[in-house]
């Protein structure tokens, strides 16, 4: 099914917003109100420091969620805001906010049309936000690029690409590849009109690093975390069974080069 950006925001805005309630349910608690969580191996900001010394920096979180990253971001002393797809993910948002008195404020937006003037931020972040269900993922950074500062840094965890070789099952009959890594074919599930209702296309890591060149982008690292011993905590097709032979997420440190 070829599906345009356009299509597949109007079919992941529609989830996302109708999954909210049940999603922040879920894994509020491990995101934490106030929590920088990388990814579902529980990885860490307040520990890995991948952004480094966030205090004074104009930071922006893209597909920010209940913005629970940026909240910890403000509590470090940077100045944030956050972008989302999804009104109801953004309401949640709200909620914690009240709850913590610590303020984000977020935008109802796509990443890949982000409503900022060029160079407005040294920092971006994206914790499995956005970037997972965008086809045009060179427009997106590009967009991200966009709005960086020159020498700013974008940090991004996206759905490890070695995944879309299995079935998405914790448990060992996740083990064994159903389908080819090099297949593109975007994940659909589809309404009773037949309309797509949730959408996750596929790019392989060098697509993701075409991409990244297209963008402007540098890579400075690749992160692959590991399942941490003692983690028990099922999350969809994450746990600790395929966690400790396959990798999950992939987090990608990218710079925008200095002018000049
Ligand atoms: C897995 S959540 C990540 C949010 C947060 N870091 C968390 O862990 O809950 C993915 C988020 O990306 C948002 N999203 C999906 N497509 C987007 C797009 N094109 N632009 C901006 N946000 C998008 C969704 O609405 C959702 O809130």
């Amino acid at each position: 099914m070829g599906l345009t950006d356009a299509e597949v925001q109007r079919a992941n805005r529609r989830d996302w917003d109708a999954e909210s309630d049940e999603y922040q349910a879920a894994h509020g608690g491990f995101l934490r109100d106030a929590g920088f969580i990388w990814s579902p191996e529980g990885l860490d900001e307040a520990e890995v420091r991948l952004l480094g010394d966030v205090a004074g920096a104009r930071v922006l979180e893209v597909g920010c969620g209940a913005a629970q990253c940026s909240r910890w971001l403000r509590t470090e002393g940077a100045e944030v805001v956050g972008v989302d797809l999804s009104f109801r993910q953004l309401q949640h948002g709200r909620r914690i906010d009240e709850a913590t008195s610590i303020v984000v404020p977020t935008v109802c937006a796509t990443v890949t049309a982000l409503p900022f003037t060029d160079a407005s931020f040294d920092l971006a972040c994206s914790a499995f936000g956005a970037l997972p269900f965008v086809v045009d993922i060179a427009a997106a950074l590009g967009e991200v690029a966009r709005v960086l500062r020159p020498g700013g840094r974008f940090v991004c965890s996206v759905v490890h690409p070695a995944r879309r070789m299995f079935p998405d099952d914790p448990t060992e009959q996740g083990l064994t590849v159903t389908r080819s890594y090099f297949d593109r074919t975007p994940y659909v599930e589809q309404d009773e009109h037949g309309e797509p209702s949730y959408v996750e296309p596929h790019h392989t890591l060098g697509d993701w690093v075409a991409a990244i060149v297209r963008a402007g982008l540098v890579v400075q690292a690749l992160h692959e975390p590991e399942w941490p011993p003692g983690l028990d905590r099922v999350w969809g097709g994450w746990g600790p069974v395929r966690g400790a032979l396959l990798p999950g997420t992939a987090v990608f440190s990218l710079g925008k080069p200095p002018t000049g």
